[in-house]
C-alpha cells in the first residue's frame, strides 16, 4: 500500500496549501465574472447535497471538467478518469478488466450521487470531492509528468480559453496550481452525475408497482428481519457512515479501513457504507471486491459475519447470533429488491458522456 500512502501524502500537501490558494483565486460568479451558475438537479426526497462555497458549480466549470474527465491528456500512460470510471459500465470498471493488481488497488467505486457524499474513498481518506483527483496525477494512476501536461494543454486549440474562462485572472498552467484547478473542474462535473431513475424511484413516485417478490424483498430490507435499512437507508441507500460489517477477523493493510485515517482503535475495520443504487451493475463488491455476486454479499450478511471488537452492534443484535437466518426464497426476494435500484439511463445519458 506504499503507493497509496504516497498519494494520500500528496493529497495532504495540497489540502495544506488549500487555504493559501483556492480561497483567494477560486472563481465566484458573484465577483462579476461571466460564469453561469448551475443548479444541481436534486431528485425527490433526496437530502441536501454538499456543495462547497469554494468550488461553486458553473456551466463552464462542468464543461471543462467533463472534457478533462474523458481526456488522456492529463496522463503519461494513456489513461483518463473514464479508464476506471467508465460511463457504459455505471462509472466504474472491474480492477481485473484493466489489469490492476488486486490488493494494491481498492475496488473502483461508481461515481454516482457523489454530491451527497461527506467523505470520499472507501475509508473516507478524502474529506472533499474537490481534491480527490490531485492524487490521480501520481505514479499509481496517471503517472503524469506535469511539465508535459502543461505543455500539451497550452498547445491545445481550446483548453487555454476554457481554463481562462473558468479561472479568470489566474495563471493555472503552473505546477502545483494546475493540479488543483483540474481537480476542481473534475469535481464539478462528477457532482452533476445524479442517478435517480430506477424502478424503485418510479415506484416511490407511484408510476409503477413492485412485483410480489420485490415487495417482499423491500420489506426484508426495511425491517429488522434483514436490517439493511439501518446503514443503507434513505433515498441515497447509504447512511454515509462508517461500519465494520464483519468481513474479516484479522486486520492488516487496507482492510484496517477507517483506522488507517484516524488511528483510533474504535475505527479498526470500518468502511464507508456504499450506496446500493446500481449495485446490479457494480460487481465486484466491498472495498476489496471480494464478492463477485449479490448472492455472495447477501450470504455474507446471512451467515458469514465475523465478530470482532469493532463489529457494528446492528450485526449482533439479539436473535442474530447465528446470522439473519433467511430462507433461500427470502434471499432471492432481497436480491430482487436490490435489482430495482438499477438506473440504466445514466449509462447513456448524453449529459455525462464523452464530449
Ligand atoms: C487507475 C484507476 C483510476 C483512475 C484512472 C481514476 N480513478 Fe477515481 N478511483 C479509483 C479507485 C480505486 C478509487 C477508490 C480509492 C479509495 O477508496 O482509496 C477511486 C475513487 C474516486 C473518487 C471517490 C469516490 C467515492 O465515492 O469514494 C472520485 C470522486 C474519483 N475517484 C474521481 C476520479 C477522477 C475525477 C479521475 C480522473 C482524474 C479518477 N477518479 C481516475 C480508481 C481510479
Ligand atoms: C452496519 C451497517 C450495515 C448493514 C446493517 C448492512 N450493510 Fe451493506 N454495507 C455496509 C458497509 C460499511 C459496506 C462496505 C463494506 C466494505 O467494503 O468493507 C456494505 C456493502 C454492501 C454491499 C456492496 C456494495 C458495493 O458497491 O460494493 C451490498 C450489496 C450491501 N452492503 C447490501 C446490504 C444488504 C442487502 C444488507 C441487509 C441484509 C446490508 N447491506 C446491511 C454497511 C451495512
Amino acid at each position: 500500500m506504499r503507493n497509496r500512502y504516497f498519494v494520500v501524502m500528496l493529497f495532504a500537501f495540497f489540502v495544506a496549501c488549500r487555504n493559501d490558494v483556492s480561497t483567494s483565486i477560486t472563481p465566484t460568479p458573484s465577483d462579476g465574472s461571466s460564469l453561469t451558475p448551475y443548479t444541481l438537479n436534486i431528485p425527490p426526497r433526496f437530502p441536501k447535497p454538499y456543495l462547497p462555497d469554494y468550488n461553486p458549480l458553473t456551466v463552464e466549470g462542468i464543461t471543462l471538467g467533463r472534457r478533462l474527465f474523458y481526456d488522456s491528456i492529463l496522463s503519461s500512460n494513456g489513461r483518463s478518469c473514464s479508464y476506471c470510471h467508465h460511463q457504459n459500465l455505471g462509472f466504474m470498471v472491474k480492477n481485473s478488466d484493466i489489469g490492476l493488481a488486486p490488493g494494491l488497488y481498492p475496488n473502483i467505486p461508481a461515481l454516482i450521487n457523489e454530491a451527497w457524499n461527506p467523505y470520499y474513498g472507501w475509508d473516507g481518506v478524502f474529506p472533499d470531492a474537490d481534491h480527490v483527483a490531485i492524487g490521480d496525477f501520481g505514479p499509481m494512476f496517471f503517472n503524469s509528468n506535469i511539465v508535459n501536461v502543461i505543455a500539451k494543454l497550452k498547445a491545445d486549440p481550446t483548453y487555454p480559453a476554457m481554463f481562462k474562462k473558468v479561472f479568470p485572472g489566474q495563471d493555472v498552467f503552473v505546477d502545483g496550481v494546475l493540479q488543483e484547478r483540474v481537480a476542481f473542474a473534475l469535481a464539478q462535473f462528477v457532482r452533476t452525475i445524479v442517478s435517480s431513475n430506477s424502478k424503485f424511484d418510479k415506484y416511490m413516485m407511484g408510476f409503477t408497482q413492485l412485483t410480489p417478490e420485490e415487495a417482499d424483498g423491500y420489506d426484508l430490507f426495511m425491517t429488522e428481519k434483514g436490517d439493511c435499512f439501518h446503514c443503507h437507508g434513505s433515498m441515497l441507500f447509504t447512511d454515509n457512515g462508517f461500519h465494520n460489517t464483519g468481513l474479516d477477523s484479522v486486520f492488516d493493510g487496507f482492510n484496517r479501513g477507517r483506522f488507517n485515517v484516524t488511528g483510533e482503535a474504535k475505527d479498526m475495520g470500518l468502511f464507508r457504507t456504499p450506496t446500493l443504487r446500481n449495485c446490479a451493475l457494480t460487481a465486484p463488491y466491498m472495498h476489496d471486491g471480494r464478492y463477485q455476486t449479490l448472492d455472495e454479499v447477501i450470504e455474507h450478511y446471512n451467515s458469514g459475519v465475523h465478530k470482532t471488537a469493532t463489529i457494528d452492534p446492528i450485526m449482533t443484535l439479539p436473535g442474530k447470533e447465528m446470522g439473519l437466518l433467511l430462507s433461500n426464497t427470502q434471499k432471492q426476494h432481497l436480491k430482487a429488491f436490490l435489482l430495482t435500484l438499477t438506473d440504466t439511463t445514466i449509462l447513456s445519458n448524453p449529459q455525462y458522456s464523452r464530449p
